[in-house]
This record gives structure tokens, C-alpha cells and sequence, in this order.
């Protein structure tokens, strides 16, 4: 996929302007607070439908301005072609894909596959886990349209059964949503469970590429016996196997009656897929408390890499890669590891300086 075009129009600081990419390698360069970011929060939005930094109507519509456009012409399957965006305040915001209107979010994911990396990714390894899901989602989404079609009616599902549970409903009732919340549940863990098993076994190759050290992921749920849970190696195996579903189902729906006391007490949905995570080891002991600054960074950015990696082998047309404020960060080593492996894919870097990449890249001074 390529972005050939962009046109902000009242997007946050751009009045109205348009940006022109080359297919392989775009510096986008300016001082701190021109809008270097907020260019690439365009593409994010009209991507996935929402903001990387999460950001509502009335923080990206220009201020005093009653709405806000953007508009995007693309290369992907062969052939140019267009999304645009109107957002205004308190209003839906409209999608448009080659000038025909978008209805769901389900038809507009998988039109501009991209993966973004920011200085924030850091807590990735850092973080809180709904930010960890909130990146297996956002991939998953934009190769698996069954998933988003899951992941959404799970989630109206624990919707309802929290509404219950705060009206304390009878155990009848309750079993009815919590069979639904199994079923949607065992169809995402599938998903998920094999997105990581691809990212933990491409991660590794790639972390020891750079440096000398294993890496290994965790898929952590709050269903799998407690047994497995205190014990952490079997929890890796058990949980990136692949596993039959209706076995994954049949595990939530256990996990739910032997928690059931402590959910109405919470009056709150305390087992399933929603509380899901992953986690990095480097030598089996846990990134988050053992590796350096730099390694974690490290861990990202492979993570970033099997992620684009994997998005192309599903959608069979390579991602754009956007590279906020990230390049100037790394060692030459790491900037030229990078290098190497965005050969043949658009990519889209922010920076202060042009003294990075400049040889290889098409330069935009904003
Ligand atoms: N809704 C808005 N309307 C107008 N200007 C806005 C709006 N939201 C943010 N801005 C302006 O956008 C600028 C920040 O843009 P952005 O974050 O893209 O900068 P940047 O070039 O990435 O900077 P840095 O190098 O520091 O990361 C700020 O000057 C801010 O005041
Ligand atoms: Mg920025």
C-alpha cells in the first residue's frame, strides 16, 4: 500500500494543506509543535477510525472551526484510490471510501492497513494491559474482519452482563450472557492466540538479530486453570498452542462459575478475553523489570516489524509504517536494523532533524 496524497483541511494546526509522499522512505521534518505528528494522527484516524493518541472531535477539529477534512489518495490492490474523513463537533464522523459512503467501521478496516510507532510505545513493555490489547486489536482488526465482528459483540455482551450484575439479576439470567460472553470469547482468544504465537516466534528471531538475548512472549489470561497461571512456563505453552475452541469456551465458562461469588460482589465482569494480556521475557526474566531502556525499545520496535510483517502476509499487500519521533532516538546500529527491513514498504518518519535518514528519504520541511 502507498499513500501518494494527504489533505488536511481545519485538522488541528493545518488550516489547509496537502503533503505528498514517495512510495519507499518520506521524512516528514520541522521544529517541535509544527505538526509533524499531527499528520500522521490523519492517516491513524482515517486508517482505523480513531486517533492514536485517542483524542476526541473537538481536539482535532481546529480551533473555533465547526468541522474539519481529511482526505487521502492511496495505491492498495492494484489499482489509486481515496478515503476521506469529515469530522464534526458531536457529530458521527463520516468515512468515505472512493466517494461512497462507509456505514460501519467493519468496511473501513483493511483499506489502509498501517502500523504506527511512537515514543509512547514504550509502554507497550511499560504499561497497563487494555494498552497491550488495544494493539492486538487494532492489528488483528485490520487483517481479520471476523475478529472485529467478535471482538464487538463480546464486548455488548459484558456490556449487558455488567448492566446486570449492578441490578445483582438471577443466576438464570446470568447464564444466558455469560454462554454468549464464552462463545465470542473462545472466537477472539483464538485470534489472538494466533497473531502472538506468529509475533512471539518473529520477535525473537529478530531481537536476537540485534541483541544477544532470548526473548519470549506470555499470553496471559485469567480462564486458563489456576494451576497453569501459577505457573508460568506451561501458561506459554498452553496458551500459544492452538487450541480447539469449543476447550477455550468451556475453560471461560468454568473460569465464570468459580469466580461468580467475587463478580457479584465487584458487580462487575471480572473473567474473560477483556482482561487479557501478553508480556516480554528476555532470558526468562520479565522486560518489564529487567531490560534496559534501550532494550525495551528494542523489544518495540521487533515487535513493530513481525507486526508489519504479519499484516502483510495476511493482507498480502504490505503496510505503511509510521515512525513517530522515534528514528532520532536510536544508535546507528538499530537505525540501520530498521533500515533493512523496510525495504519495499512506504514508511513515514517524523523527526526535528534531517541529519537522519536523509540520503534514503524523500525530505518534507513543514
Ligand atoms: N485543535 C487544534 N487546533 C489548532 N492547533 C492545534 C490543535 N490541536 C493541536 N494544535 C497545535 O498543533 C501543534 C502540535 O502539533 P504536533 O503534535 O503535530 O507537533 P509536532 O510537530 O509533532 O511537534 P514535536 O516535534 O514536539 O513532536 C501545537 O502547536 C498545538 O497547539
Ligand atoms: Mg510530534
Amino acid at each position: 500500500m502507498i499513500i501518494n496524497n494527504i489533505h488536511l483541511k481545519s485538522f488541528r494546526n493545518h488550516a489547509d494543506r496537502s503533503f505528498t509522499f514517495a512510495p519507499g522512505l518520506n521524512l516528514i521534518c520541522g521544529e517541535n509543535g509544527v505538526g509533524k505528528t499531527n499528520i500522521l494522527e490523519a492517516i491513524h484516524l482515517i486508517a482505523t477510525s480513531k486517533s492514536h493518541r485517542g483524542a476526541r472531535e473537538r481536539e482535532m477539529i481546529e480551533y473555533n472551526k465547526p468541522c474539519s477534512g481529511v482526505a487521502l489518495k492511496y495505491f492498495a490492490q492494484e489499482r489509486d484510490q481515496t478515503l476521506s474523513v469529515t469530522l464534526e463537533h458531536n457529530a458521527k464522523r463520516h468515512f468515505c471510501h472512493n466517494n461512497v459512503a462507509i456505514k460501519r467501521t467493519s468496511d473501513l478496516l483493511g483499506l489502509l492497513n498501517i502500523v504506527i510507532f511512537t515514543p509512547d510505545d514504550l509502554q507497550l513493555i511499560k504499561g497497563l494491559p487494555g494498552l497491550r490489547r488495544r494493539f492486538l486489536d487494532l492489528t488483528i482488526c485490520q487483517a481479520k474482519p471476523k475478529y472485529f465482528s467478535a471482538l464487538s459483540s463480546y464486548n455488548r455482551v459484558v456490556y449487558q452482563k455488567n448492566e446486570l450484575l449492578k441490578r445483582e439479576a438471577d443466576s438464570d439470567t446470568l447464564e444466558i450472557w455469560n454462554e454468549q460472553l464464552a462463545d465470542y470469547g473462545a472466537t477472539v482468544a483464538e485470534y489472538r492466540r494466533d497473531f502472538l504465537r506468529y509475533l512471539a516466534a518473529i520477535t525473537a528471531d529478530k531481537f536476537s538479530e540485534v541483541v544477544n538475548h532470548k526473548l519470549s512472549l506470555r499470553y496471559i489470561n485469567n480462564y486458563t486453570d489456576d494451576a497453569k497461571i501459577n505457573n508460568p512456563t506451561s501458561i506459554a505453552k498452553a496458551s500459544l498452542e492452538p487450541r480447539d475452541k469449543e476447550s477455550v469456551k468451556q475453560d471461560i465458562l468454568s473460569a465464570i462459575n468459580r469466580h461468580a461469588k467475587k463478580e457479584r460482589r465487584y458487580k462487575m465482569s471480572i473473567i474473560g478475553v477483556h482482561r487479557d494480556d501478553f508480556s516480554f521475557a528476555m532470558d526468562n526474566k520479565p522486560a518489564k523489570a529487567f531490560c534496559s531502556q534501550g532494550q525495551q525499545r528494542t523489544i518495540v520496535i521487533c515487535t513493530k516489524l513481525a507486526t508489519v510483517m504479519w499484516l502483510d502476509m495476511c493482507a498480502k499487500d504490505k503496510p505503511i509504517l509510521l515512525l513517530d519521533d522515534v528514528f532520532s532516538e536510536l544508535d546507528d546500529n538499530r537505525q540501520h536494523y530498521i533500515l533493512q527491513n523496510i525495504e519495499g514498504m512506504q514508511t513515514i518518519v517524523t523527526s526535528t532533524t534531517d541529519n537522519i535518514v536523509k540520503e534514503y528519504a524523500k525530505c518534507i520541511y513543514i
